[in-house]
């Protein structure tokens, strides 16, 4: 049985990884903790598990197999070492860090210590999802040259402190929700190395509460301190291209999540979880659906965890979004910060070398 401890008792852990966990067997939640103990005692009283205030006492005195980590982004890569230092399993949730620096850091200890890192990306285990990336792997869309990464929502600012404010979540939609989209372009893409960003950023809606998502249930003035709106396009060094949309907010129809890669021989195209595959047959421009397209299912993304966890990670090529994967995502977000900082397009420099990548990374 793996022993999971959680560092973060937030809405996250309770209403999105709870659930699940307690789906799957082969791996038990024994300790939460968190720095709010109000939450850990409530925490405690719903899931009957040892709670601790400070996370570090909780891996010295519960020695997990693995650590769940959600608390706020700024803290992701210093916590998630400790875990590691700890001689744990991690699953990250997304960001992975808050900079490229502290990313390579962590992905280079995981590989010291020969531990996973996993970043909490749960697209690409959707049913549309997996069929794409097989599509990629047989050769069916050829040699990528572009692809669009977007999440667009209308009213979707979230309100805590955790995403909104600058001390804590360093970046605002491009971190939060871009991030989901980028790693399924690029897992779609093999990922190639960005080597340059063009990137603008908006803070159009920083007083206006009607566009936060939990409108009109509060009357809290939220003060948004980071961006809703960041645009990037990506140069990476085979020639290819990304463009990325990330909004939390803006006065389009529909809300999207929508991601297309595209190839000289063909292309996916993402639309939420509804994939559709574009090639051409003896000359005739062909648009074929899959009969499935679920969803993931969180019990199944936890499922695989474990199986690596257990396998102690010779169950290779691993499905989730791994250490040395987010490092380059992480590449990509932080150009384009930088780039809408300065006002022009900036390089990238990301030593894949330094990171041991190999070919079944990609
Ligand atoms: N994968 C997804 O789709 C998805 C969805 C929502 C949130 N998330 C991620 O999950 C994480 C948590 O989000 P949330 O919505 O639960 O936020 P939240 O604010 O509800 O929870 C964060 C928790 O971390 C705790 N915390 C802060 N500092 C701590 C410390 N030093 N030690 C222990 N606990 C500490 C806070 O007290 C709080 O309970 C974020 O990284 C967020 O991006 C991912």
């Amino acid at each position: 049985m793996i022993k999971l401890c959680t560092i973060g008792a937030g809405s996250w852990v309770q209403e999105g990884h709870m659930p699940a966990i307690r789906e799957v067997d082969g791996i038990k939640l024994i300790a939460v903790s968190d720095v709010d103990e109000r939450r850990v005692k409530l925490f405690q009283e719903k899931y009957g598990v040892k709670g601790y205030s400070d996370y570090n006492e909780m891996l010295a005195k519960e020695s997990p197999d693995a650590v769940l980590v959600a608390v706020p982004h700024v803290l992701h890569a210093k916590v998630a070492s400790q875990v590691l230092e700890a001689g744990a399993h991690v699953y990250l949730e997304k960001p992975m860090a808050t900079n490229l620096e502290d990313a390579m850091a962590l992905a280079q200890l995981a590989k010291k210590r020969g531990k996973m890192v996993m970043i909490g990306h749960e697209h690409r285990f959707g049913q549309g999802s997996v069929i794409a990336r097989r599509l990629l792997e047989s050769g069916r869309l050829g040699r990528i040259y572009h692809s669009k990464a977007e999440y667009v929502r209308r009213r979707g600012i979230p309100a805590g402190p955790t995403f909104v404010t600058k001390e804590l979540a360093k970046g605002g939609a491009l971190f939060d929700i871009g991030s989901h989209v980028i790693d399924l372009a690029m897992f779609l893409s093999n990922f190639p190395r960005p080597v340059k960003a063009y990137g603008r950023t908006y803070m159009n809606f920083s007083e206006r509460r009607e566009m936060f998502s939990n409108y009109p249930k509060t009357q809290r003035s939220n003060r948004l301190e980071v961006e809703d709106t960041a645009l990037g396009l990506v140069t990476f060094e085979d020639g290819s291209t990304m463009f990325v949309e990330a909004s939390w907010a803006s006065f389009t129809k529909v809300d999207r999540r929508h991601v297309a890669v595209m190839g000289d021989k063909g292309g996916v195209d993402l639309e939420g979880n509804d994939l559709s595959f574009m090639t051409t047959v003896d000359g005739e421009f062909m648009n074929s659906q899959p009969i499935q397209g679920q969803q993931f299912l969180y019990q199944d993304i936890w499922r695989k965890f474990s199986e690596a966890v257990s396998s102690n990670l010779s169950s290779a090529p691993f499905p989730g979004t791994t250490a040395q994967q987010g490092v380059l995502e992480m590449a990509v977000m932080e150009g384009i910060y930088r780039s809408a900082e300065r006002g022009e397009e900036v390089r990238i420099d990301v030593n894949v070398r330094e990171l041991g990548w190999v070919d079944h990374d990609a």
